[in-house]
């Protein structure tokens, strides 16, 4: 309810070219009523009942290819194994904007808040399970723009539909790396690292160009060689980068994409956990100088994010470990199941363990793609831990590493010491580090928050949990508070 399917229906249909068909509209006219009025003098069952029986048809023998469903709908089991030949498109929306556009009015089950909330939490789940599409912001543009991409999605993929400021990209999940399937048109230039490049190979790029793998390499020097073999390969304006890797391949091939020729596009394959939880998403790229992380770059939207959970398979244990810090981090952010997920201890890495992180991610950048507020609560554990990695010449730790280190200390200062205790165990049992190797300099840890990106007006601004899920930015903290936490790192 109040999510806008109607609306999103009718635009869907309006950029295919085609009619939509609305099953509460449908039904209204069989019944010779008003749902609320069929509602009133029948109840609830016979309603669902008729409902029941009139999406069945509908979804047995289409009469238009767009169908807006009744929310109740997919309460029958019926309804739900005859969506299976369907591809299903879920409008998110949040409860507060569903109340705000549903609530109080005539509709049966919008007239109490709180049954409305319960109603909303209820359903949710069942919707996200029977969804082969999720759109993150489903309004009618969006719709509209999405419309093309949702007609097309292969077996076993799922697709999250990205909105950051006027850019808006698919997210493939799932077996996407099957065959030779591409959403994005004109020629590929791959970007890989020299050990991708023997695993998972891009199948019909033009050209494949590689750097070294790690960290070290993610450097000016790196990109200025790749940028001049884009240009002797030819590449041209309308063609795109495909940056199949890791965290590190992808920073600096969206990099180079974003200043050839002063922009071309490039389509992330993440193949590492810490890639495909988190950097493939939201359009950060760039390098780092000997002075600081990440310290050159732009903001440079994905044209697509092609996401195969199958490339974990020949990912070494400790970076599999890496990149389960980062999922760590962004279920304290999210909060609700996915943190249920991770505190059970479930380890397992699957299509739906992406799809949530993915999600609590795009869903912060959709609200702020270029860091100025919200975005930063991505940044939780990032400020000690880039610290860390500048600290130690990124060479001691992996970046996940590093995160888990931060994320500990960020527990600290946010005066959680049970949340902090849990979470310590956590990485321990992926074999990530919780305590900083006694080598490391605390001075060079604290001159490098000192010099962090996210520094404002001279000051450092830390990402505090309150709770799982309630997590806030910008809080200035004592230098004094930062070394203790570093302290605590034992
Ligand atoms: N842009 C963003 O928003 C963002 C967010 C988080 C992290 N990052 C960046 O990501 C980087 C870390 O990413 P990472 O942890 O993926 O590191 P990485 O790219 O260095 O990959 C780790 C190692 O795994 C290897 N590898 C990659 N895929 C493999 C596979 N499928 N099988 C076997 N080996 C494989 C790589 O060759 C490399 O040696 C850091 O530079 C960090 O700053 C960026």
């Amino acid at each position: 309810m109040g999510a806008g399917k109607t609306t999103g229906a009718r635009a869907a249909a309006a950029a295919l070219g085609v009619r939509a068909l609305d099953t509460d509209r449908e039904l209204e006219q069989r019944l010779g009523t008003t749902i609320e009025d069929y509602f009133a003098s029948h109840g609830e069952r016979a309603f669902r009942e008729a409902e029941e029986d009139l999406v069945a048809e509908v979804l047995e023998a289409p009469p238009a290819p767009v169908i807006s469903l009744g929310g109740g709908s997919i309460g029958s089991s019926r309804v739900r194994e005859l969506l299976a030949k369907h591809t299903v498109v879920m409008l998110d929306v949040d409860e507060d904007t569903a109340w705000r556009r549903a609530g109080g009015k005539r509709r049966p089950l919008a007239r109490d808040r709180e049954r409305f909330a319960a109603l909303h939490a209820e359903r949710a789940p069942l919707y996200e399970s029977l969804a082969d599409a999720v759109l993150l912001d489903g309004g009618a543009e969006t719709v509209r723009r999405a419309a093309g991409a949702l007609r097309e999605i292969p077996a076993g993929v799922k697709v999250l539909w990205a909105v950051a400021g006027t850019a808006q990209y698919p997210v493939y999940v799932g077996d996407v790396l099957d065959g030779r399937w591409r959403p994005v048109a004109g020629r590929t230039f791959a970007i890989t690292d020299e050990t991708v490049a023997r695993l998972h190979a891009l199948p019909g790029a033009e050209a494949t160009l590689t750097m070294p793998p790690g960290e070290a390499a993610k450097t000016l020097a790196t990109a200025e060689r790749l940028l001049r073999e884009l240009a002797a390969a030819g590449m041209a304006h309308d063609d795109h980068v495909a940056a199949v890797g890791g965290g590190v391949v992808g920073d600096v091939a969206g990099f180079c994409a974003a200043v050839y020729q002063r922009g071309v596009g490039v389509v992330q394959v993440p193949t590492t956990l810490v890639a495909q939880v988190d950097s493939a998403y939201g359009g950060k790229t760039g390098v780092d100088l000997p002075e600081g992380k990440n310290y050159v770059g732009a903001y440079h939207q994905p044209r697509a994010v092609l996401a195969d959970p199958r490339t974990l398979a020949t990912l070494p244990e400790p970076e599999l470990a890496a990149g389960w810090a980062e999922v760590v981090k962004t279920a304290l952010i999210a909060g609700g199941p996915l943190w249920a997920r991770v505190r059970r201890g479930d380890a397992a890495v699957d299509r739906d363990l992406v799809l949530a992180c993915a999600r609590t991610k795009l869903a912060v950048v959709a609200t702020d793609e270029r860091d100025s507020g919200r975005r930063q609560v991505l940044n939780l554990g990032h400020t000690v831990g880039h610290a860390i990695e500048t600290a130690t010449a990124y060479a001691r730790y992996r970046h996940g590493e590093a995160v888990g280190l931060g994320l500990l200390a960020a527990l600290t200062l946010s005066g959680q010491p049970e949340l902090r205790g849990e979470v310590a165990e956590l990485l321990a049992a992926r074999g990530l580090p919780t305590a900083l190797d006694p080598a490391v300099d605390h001075d060079a840890v604290l001159a490098a928050v000192q010099r962090d990106k996210k520094r404002r007006s001279g000051r450092v601004g830390f990402v505090i949990v309150e709770a799982p899920g309630d997590v806030r930015t910008g809080v200035p903290v004592a230098e004094g508070d930062v070394r203790a936490a570093l302290e605590g790192l034992r």
